[in-house]
């Protein structure tokens, strides 16, 4: 609930921090914030949505697909890496940035007893999603490529799944022994579609451009690659494209019929790279 993070959130008017009163949040020099019915708030400075964020039918198809456990080794990965950090000192908050459903957030709240998450999204839908995933969730509707709405040193993992990331965003709200966990598809991810749908392919300069990003700002600690084979049914395979960034370039009616041409179980390779990031000193 908001009422758990409030005390780490930041007015992205002016910085000051934030408290709870009645259904706003307020800062002190009176900027006020509504929270939604569905427990989020937003904390974008000007109104509306970030352009950039998920429709609700795609963040209906994430939870779909996500609910269905194909990604189960993704969200074991997280949990993991919270574990991890929970060795190196105490993980009191874990912030996941480009939050979508909640889904990951949740299983690391659950690696880490007592911890509070702060879910960002920059869109409604997701944001409504998150708010109830997990009931240590504050759900926050705020865009990484601005300030986030969160106090300096207040976070100590900090995760990115398939989403977007300002590096130096991350730096100023992680502590010094924080982790910055980001999880980004290699060029076999989703390989079979790729090729038979038409997805959006990979970049194969990925990697290298994640390094780069992040070069200065944090330094690069554990590292793999998590891969396995997927066995699909035609509503899979339909949740799975709907969800992602291909969804706006092919209308649902011709996506249909070309899912509808596939053999009733699709194999679909999982690839994904997971990177532990550490602020550097
Ligand atoms: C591919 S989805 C991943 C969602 C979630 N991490 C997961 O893996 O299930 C990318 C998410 O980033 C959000 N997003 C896109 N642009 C954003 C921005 N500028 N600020 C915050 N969130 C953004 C989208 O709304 C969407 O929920
Ligand atoms: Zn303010």
């Amino acid at each position: 609930m908001l009422s758990d993070v409030v005390d780490r959130l930041a007015c992205p008017h002016c910085g000051s921090a934030l408290e709870l009163e009645g259904s706003e949040l307020g800062c002190e020099r009176g900027h006020g914030f509504d929270v939604a019915r569905q427990g989020y708030v937003s904390l974008l400075p000007g109104s509306g949505q970030a352009a950039s964020g998920d429709s609700a039918e795609m963040v209906a198809a994430r939870q779909l697909f996500l609910d269905a456990g194909h990604y189960d080794a993704l969200v074991g990965a997280v949990a993991a890496e919270v574990v991890r950090t929970r060795e190196r000192g105490p993980v009191e908050c874990v912030l996941d940035v480009g939050a979508g459903t909640g889904h990951y957030l949740a299983a690391g709240l659950d690696a880490a007893p007592g911890a509070v998450g702060i879910a960002v999204d920059a869109s409604k839908p997701a944001a409504r999603r998150a708010a109830g995933a997990h009931p240590r969730i504050g759900s926050v509707l705020a865009d990484v490529w601005q300030q986030l709405p969160v106090r300096e040193g207040s976070v100590d993992v900090a995760l990115t799944v398939f989403a977007p990331r300002g590096p130096s965003e991350l730096r100023r709200v992680l502590t010094p022994h924080g982790a910055l966990v980001v999880l980004t598809p290699t060029p076999r991810h989703l390989g079979e579609l790729v090729d038979t749908l038409g997805l959006l392919r990979v970049d194969e300069r990925k990697p290298e451009r994640l390094a780069d990003a992040m070069a200065g700002t944090f330094v690069r600690g554990r590292h793999g690659v998590v891969e396995q084979t997927m066995q699909l049914r035609h509503a899979d395979v339909a949740a799975l494209v709907g969800m992602g960034p291909s969804a706006w370039h092919l209308s649902t009616a011709a996506r249909a019929d070309q899912v509808a041409a596939l053999p009733e179980v699709v194999a679909v390779t999982i690839s994904v790279q997971v990177s532990v990031y550490h602020p550097a000193p």
